[in-house]
């Protein structure tokens, strides 16, 4: 079965854009398994809107540019298999993709073939030009279907924004995830403003179709197609953690030719993979109520706990302003006879047995996440 965990991966988009071409996929392939990517999770290669011709072919098959992909994408699955990897591809609901080339609006049996024949493993699934009484559950069933048809395994990647209610619907139309929010851009903002708009949607999300928040944003530093003044290496570190603690599918979207080291190491960060890759995949309790300084709690299928602190403000939050968290704010109270034993998951430290309630200093536009269990005190 497709999706039991979020899928992680890669996507051209954030650093590509149209500049998409070959050579960029067969270096980031290399890249996933030279960086220990690969080691980690990171599974799906996927190449996003602007590979193809403005025209289909005469039998209405999609064409790859052959400008950008002289080999054909055939050929690029196979070196993408050839490295243990898996290959994805994307087009669009509509009757044009958002970029304007060929959409898939009537032609879903037909493209969903082409992608099965050139062993593709994933299609991510984009919503621009679709008329206007075309409903969204049934474009989306119609390629659920065609991609049931192809006889291949294919990833069903949602791309419709979070429109129409997506949550309450996607599953229903085979969907393995479903893009619930505009577009990220690089900055703090963005991301924060994203993840935040899902808090209360993570429900709908879970093994075998997961909420999709975006591509990452990590180790980009202000360049590339989605940049926006980009990111500190700190404020990257809080993007990662709300991605793993949502749960949402981890698609990276820098230019791992160029990432740097700490971008690198945080997003291979086997703690905060653990959590994302939770199996039993349960949605994080907003503790406090506060959506600038939000304290979550959630539960692990092992039977641990993670407690995690944000601050998204300007100033470094304390006890005395903001990051108090009250056990009994999540259940916890004093007559339960239990407090919880916790471990710092960013430096490993144990800070013992926590009872009642926790101080916790968060710097600004940073994050300071617990994971641990119940313990009698
Ligand atoms: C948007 C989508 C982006 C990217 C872009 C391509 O609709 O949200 O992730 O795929 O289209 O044109």
């Amino acid at each position: 079965m497709l999706a039991q965990l979020p899928p992680m991966g890669w996507n051209s988009w954030n650093t590509f854009g149209h500049n998409i071409n070959e050579q960029v996929v067969r270096d980031t392939a290399d890249a996933i398994v030279n960086l220990g990517l690969k080691d980690v999770g990171y599974e799906y290669v996927v190449i996003d809107d602007c590979w193809s011709l403005r025209e289909r072919d005469e039998n209405g098959r999609m064409v790859a540019d052959p400008e950008k992909f002289p080999s054909g994408m055939k050929a690029l699955a196979d070196y993408v298999h050839s490295k243990g990897l898996k290959f994805g591809m994307y087009s669009c609901a509509g009757t044009r993709t958002c970029a304007g080339y060929p959409g898939s609006f009537d032609y879903e049996f037909i493209d969903a073939k082409t992608f099965a024949d050139w062993g593709v493993d994933f299609l991510k699934y984009d919503f621009c030009y679709k008329p206007r009484l075309a409903p969204g559950p049934i474009l989306y069933n119609r390629m659920g279907m065609a991609l049931k048809a192809s006889g291949r395994e294919i990833l069903f990647s949602a791309c419709n924004w979070g429109s129409d209610e997506v949550e309450k619907w996607i599953r229903s139309t085979g969907a393995h995830m479903y893009r619930s929010t505009g577009d990220v851009n690089d900055s703090f903002r963005s991301f924060k403003e994203i993840a935040m708009s899902q808090v209360d949607k993570l429900g709908y999300s879970g093994p075998g179709c997961y909420n999709d928040i975006d591509m990452l944003i990590c180790g980009m530093h202000g360049k590339g197609n989605v940049a926006n003044g980009g990111c500190t290496d700190t404020e990257y570190k809080v993007h990662f953690a709300l991605w793993c603690l949502f749960q949402s599918p981890l698609m990276i979207g820098s230019d791992l030719s160029v990432c740097n080291e700490y971008n690198l190491e945080l997003m291979k960060n086997k703690e905060l993979i653990a959590i994302n890759q939770d199996p039993e995949a349960r949605p994080p309790m907003l503790v406090n109520g506060d959506r600038e300084r939000p304290i979550f709690f959630k539960h692990l299928a092992n039977g641990e706990y993670v407690l995690a602190f944000f601050n998204f403000t300007d100033h470094a939050s304390d006890g005395t302003w903001g990051a108090t968290c009250e056990f009994y704010d999540f259940g916890l109270t004093a007559n339960s006879g239990y407090g919880l034993h916790l471990r710092d998951i960013f430096t490993g430290e144990d800070i013992g047995l926590k009872t009642e309630y926790m101080n916790v200093r968060v710097e600004s536009h940073d994050c300071v996440i617990y994971r641990g269990t119940l313990e009698k005190r």
